[in-house]
């Protein structure tokens, strides 16, 4: 199993806040049949310790404390995305591991503004972009069909554990399973951010196996995830059939997106 978002490399973000912590969240996830994690500390202007050479220590610190444990830990981050992109994400510091992918998000009620233009963007600089939780968007809410716009343009989607569990209420649950029912997901992940002693990826695992099948379990924790740390393409529509139904071209366009 591979965790490919997780926010505990200590004293980063809003996640881990200590060394100690993060040890042990990752003895607990090694437990649970975890191989290997993505440390994706939040990216965004105003988070001031978030500076690259803090990372690169903070993840040093990490390794070196995880020496003797069966894990594999790889360096991205998550990257919020404004109207314009940074230096840094163009010139993949900010990719995961040394692959093109690199996690990203925007605002979680409405979409940035020109958030397709601004994707492309960083598609056409050969970058691999992945859409965190996509399921927790209120325009994916409102009309999940649309997440199929996003493997369109190139971008892979991340739904969370979280969600499929309904820790984040009942209509992002809904939605993250029309997204996982559907094929519009390509990575399942914890977004783990050391709040709890509970790591969850294995309960939302359990009952995506239950309602749908173990396929989507290997795909989405396994397979894919693989194909990202080799730097390998991962096929963007995977599914034959999908169920949902998009609404209409001129519902869109009044959308303004
Ligand atoms: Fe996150």
């Amino acid at each position: 199993m591979i965790d490919i978002h997780t926010h505990i490399l200590h004293n980063c973000d809003d996640g881990s806040t200590s060394l100690k912590l993060s040890i042990n969240q990752i003895i607990n996830m090694i437990d649970k049949g975890v191989t290997d994690i993505v440390l994706t500390p939040h990216y965004m202007n105003s988070y001031v310790q978030t500076d690259a050479i803090i990372i690169d220590k903070r993840f040093e610190e990490l390794l070196i404390a995880t020496a003797d444990m069966e894990i594999n830990l790889h360096k991205g981050g998550e990257i919020f995305l404004n109207q314009g992109i940074d230096e840094r994400t163009i010139n993949r510091e900010l990719c995961i591991g040394n692959t093109s992918y690199v996690l990203v998000e925007t605002n979680m009620g409405e979409f940035t503004p020109d958030i397709f233009g601004t994707l492309f963007n960083l598609v056409r600089k050969g970058l691999k972009p992945i859409l965190a939780h996509p399921e927790r968007y209120n325009y994916i809410m409102n009309d999940p069909g649309m997440a199929e716009d996003f493997m369109y343009r190139d971008i892979y989607l991340q739904v969370n554990a979280g969600s499929i569990l309904g820790i984040y209420g009942k209509k992002i649950e809904k939605t993250a399973w029309i997204l996982l029912e559907n094929g519009f997901a390509h990575f399942l992940a914890s977004d783990n951010h050391c709040r709890t002693d509970e790591y969850i990826l294995p309960l939302a695992i359990k009952a995506i196996r239950n309602r749908i099948d173990n396929y989507t379990v290997e795909l989405l924790t396994q397979i894919n995830p693989q194909k990202m740390l080799n730097n390998e393409k991962i096929e963007y529509f995977y599914l034959k059939e999908q169920k949902v139904e998009k609404k209409g071209f001129f519902e869109r366009i009044l959308r303004k997106i």
